[in-house]
């Protein structure tokens, strides 16, 4: 057998591995308690029952391949947007995405930059292209615009930009970002991670603040690549979809990398048909809207200081090792995100919100671990 070491480049070898959260299988096979899964920010109303339905259609043309551009979804994401149809490009979930745009815009001498305490993927998907992944200091949880554009230079290509962000649930509204953008040289693209969209939207209508109009940057053919997802607000996770819109000739690049045939035909007819759910997206934002205010306020009853949420997520400090506070969770039955290792808070959890029962089900059992943690010390 080869000494596959020496044939792997550093700077493969050197990467982490994605940690997901928990399944319920795992944890229910590691306890033997009954699990509610609370740390990957899925929908816990399900998927949208449309979406079900017509990818249970789907199935049985499953032994064709799918349409290698998705056209109709496509299109109707670019009516949906006022955008043209060169405006987009539909992947397998953002994930895949972010790749994509590493990979065409980075390389060895290139550097990305983003927030500490982001999203997990992005320094994966920019080393391992051989680029240097850069990161800068939040402010009050917050990217801190001005600190990213203070570390760009002449060979920084890419900034992503989640928000709201993951793991801390924040945002910058869109005033903040058209100062930041205007900033930017005009070799810097932004990455503009927008999965947790609908959910910021809903809150910023509610709270009376103007959030994102980041489609506009794309009408108007700025450096910035728009990503959305359709994991979260309308809960296909596991069917993989989501699309990127920014500039048509940057999107026919990124087609060029994207791989053949990478969004399965079952996808593609769960995404279309989750687009004409409005009942199902206004129970799911409605159900998270309540459920943050009621974890929020348990929290804070119970003297913790919950960072306000926009998503569908909520990022706590727990004063002690998150792991221990993770795996004691895990033997009441909730499985959570601690936040340790790349995603550099370790004492610190996010926590999904879920459906009523089960947001009650983790206050419970928060408090009970956190009280019998403060009466060991
Ligand atoms: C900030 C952020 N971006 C992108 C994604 C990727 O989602 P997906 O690949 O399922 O579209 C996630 C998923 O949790 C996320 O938190």
């Amino acid at each position: 057998m080869s000494n596959f070491s020496e044939l792997v480049p550093e700077r493969i070898r050197a990467l982490p591995s994605y940690v997901p959260g928990k399944s319920i299988k795992q944890a229910e096979e590691e306890t033997g308690i009954k699990a509610v899964k609370l740390a990957s920010n899925e929908n816990p109303l399900g998927p949208s029952p449309l979406a079900e339905r017509a990818m249970e259609e789907a199935a049985h043309t499953i032994h064709l391949y799918p349409d290698n551009d998705a056209a109709e979804l496509k299109q109707r994401l670019a009516a949906a947007h006022s955008l043209d149809p060169e405006n987009i490009l539909v992947t397998a979930g953002s994930t895949p995405l972010l790749d994509i745009i590493a990979r065409t815009l980075l390389g060895p001498g290139l550097n990305a930059i983003t927030s500490e305490r982001s999203f997990i993927v992005y320094p994966i998907v920019t080393r391992s292209t051989g680029a240097e992944f850069r990161t800068v200091p939040m402010k009050d949880d917050t990217y801190d615009l001005d600190a990213i554009a203070a570390a760009v230079d002449a060979n920084t290509r890419l900034i992503f930009l989640a928000n709201p962000n993951n793991p801390t649930g924040t945002i910058v509204d869109a005033a903040a970002l058209d100062r930041f953008l205007d900033r930017l040289p005009d070799h810097v693209i932004v990455a503009l991670d927008e999965a947790y969209y609908d959910f910021a939207a809903y809150f910023a209508r509610e709270r009376g603040i103007e959030y994102s109009h980041s489609v506009d940057y794309v009408r108007q053919n700025r450096n910035v690549v728009v990503l959305r997802t359709f994991s979260k607000a309308q809960g296909l996770a596991a069917a993989r979809a989501g699309y990127g819109m920014g500039p048509a000739e940057l999107m026919g690049y990124f087609a060029r990398v994207r791989t053949a045939f990478m969004v399965s035909g079952v996808a593609q007819a769960g995404a279309l048909a989750a687009l004409t759910d409005h009942d199902h997206y206004e129970r799911t934002m409605r159900n998270n809207l309540e459920g943050a205010k009621y974890l929020l306020s348990g929290l804070r009853q119970m003297g913790y200081h919950p960072v306000e949420t926009w998503s569908n997520f909520i990022y706590c400090e727990v004063g002690e090792s998150a792991s221990a506070v993770g795996a004691r969770l895990q033997q009441e039955g909730i499985i959570i995100r601690p936040l340790t290792g790349s995603w550099g808070a370790p004492t610190a959890i996010r926590v999904t919100i879920g459906t009523r029962q089960e947001n009650e089900r983790f206050l419970l059992a928060f408090k009970k671990v956190m009280q019998a943690s403060a009466a060991a010390k």
